[in-house]
C-alpha cells in the first residue's frame, strides 16, 4: 500500500501555551508500496507529530493523509508503529506481547500462541517467550516491539527511532536484521531516525525536515545496492550531504534566539520525563 501526504501542517495550540507552537509546515510527499524512506531532523522538528498523524493518533491542522489513494476512516488500523520508547506491557510475557494484537482480534489462545511462536523464531527470540520485558536485554525487547508489530500484518510500518537507544553493536546488527525482514515482507516502510548512518544505511529514499516547524528541507534517493558498505566513497557521499543539511539547520542564530522563548506547558512537562 502507498501513503501520500499532501500540504500537510500542524500547529498545537494550547490552553496554557505562551503562543501556539507550529510543528508542521506544507508536508508533501509519497512512499510507495514497499519502499523504504526514512525522515531525519533536528529534535523537535515534528518527526513523531508526522507519524502520530499518519497513524490517526494526532488531527492535522491541514492537508491529507491518503493510504492507497484513499482516505481512511480509521487509519491506525492500516498501520503498524514502532515507538520511540520501549512501549511493551511489561506485565505481559514475550509472548502474550507479541501477540496482543491477535487477541484483541480474538484469535484463540492456541493459534495465536502458534502464531507468536513462528514469529518469536524469525526474530531469533526463542527461547524466551515465557519472559517479562524486563529479563530481556534491549535489543530484544526491541525485537519484541517489532514482531508485535508485523504480527498484525500492517500495510504500512511506521518505525519512530526504534534503535536510539540501543548500543552501536546492537544496534547495526537490528539495522541488517530489518533489512532481511523488509526484504522478505515488502512492507512500505516510514522510518525516523537521528542517525545518518543508519537512514543510509537502511532506505531507498531520504527525507530531511528543516528545524520546527518542520518542512522538507531535503529529499535524497539512495541510489546504492544492498547490502551498502558505510566504508564505501559513496556511502560517504551520502553522508556529507545529510550532515551539510543538518549543520544548516543548527547554524540559523535567528532560530536559536526564537525558539528559547517558546515555552509550553507540554515542553515543560517533557523535560521533566
Ligand atoms: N501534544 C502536544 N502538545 C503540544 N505541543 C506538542 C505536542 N506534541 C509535540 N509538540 C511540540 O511539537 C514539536 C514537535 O514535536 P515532536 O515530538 O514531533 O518532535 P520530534 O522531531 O519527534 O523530536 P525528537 O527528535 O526529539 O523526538 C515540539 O516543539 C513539541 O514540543
Ligand atoms: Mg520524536
Amino acid at each position: 500500500m502507498s501513503l501520500e501526504i499532501k500540504n500537510l501542517s500542524k500547529t498545537f495550540e494550547e490552553q496554557d501555551a505562551v503562543q501556539p507552537i507550529p510543528a508542521l509546515q506544507n508536508i508533501t510527499l509519497s512512499v510507495n508500496q514497499g519502499q523504504f524512506l526514512s525522515v531525519i531532523g533536528p529534535s523537535g522538528c515534528g518527526k513523531t507529530t508526522l507519524l502520530r498523524i499518519i497513524a490517526g493518533l494526532e488531527k492535522a491542522s491541514a492537508g491529507t493523509v491518503l493510504i492507497n489513494g484513499a482516505l481512511p476512516e480509521r487509519p491506525w488500523e492500516h498501520v503498524g508503529f514502532v515507538f520511540q520508547e520501549y512501549a511493551l506491557f511489561p506485565w505481559r510475557t514475550v509472548i502474550d506481547n507479541i501477540a496482543f494484537g491477535l487477541e484483541m482480534k480474538h484469535m484463540s489462545k492456541k493459534e495465536r500462541y502458534t502464531k507468536a511462536r513462528e514469529y518469536c523464531k524469525q526474530f531469533g527470540i526463542d527461547g524466551f517467550e515465557y519472559c517479562y520485558p524486563r529479563e530481556i536485554s534491549g535489543g530484544m525487547r526491541q525485537r519484541v516491539a517489532i514482531a508485535r508489530t508485523l504480527i498484525n500484518d500492517p500495510t504500512i510500518v511506521l518505525m519512530d527511532e526504534p534503535f536510539g537507544a540501543l548500543d552501536s553493536q546492537t544496534r547495526s546488527q537490528l539495522q541488517t536484521f530489518l533489512l532481511q525482514i523488509w526484504q522478505r515482507s515488502q512492507k512500505t516502510v516510514l522510518f525516523i531516525t537521528h542517525s545518518i548512518d543508519e537512514a543510509i544505511f537502511l532506505s531507498q529514499h531520504i527525507i530531511g525536515l528543516t528545524r520546527r516547524p518542520g518542512s522538507i528541507g531535503l529529499s535524497l534517493p539512495v541510489d546504492l545496492a544492498y547490502p551498502r558498505d558505510i566504508t564505501s566513497d559513496e556511502f560517504n557521499r551520502y553522508r556529507r550531504e545529510i550532515i551539510r543539511f543538518l549543520n544548516a539547520q543548527q547554524n540559523d542564530e535567528e532560530y536559536s534566539s526564537k525558539a528559547s522563548k517558546i515555552v509550553t506547558w507540554y515542553e515543560y512537562k517533557r523535560a521533566l520525563c
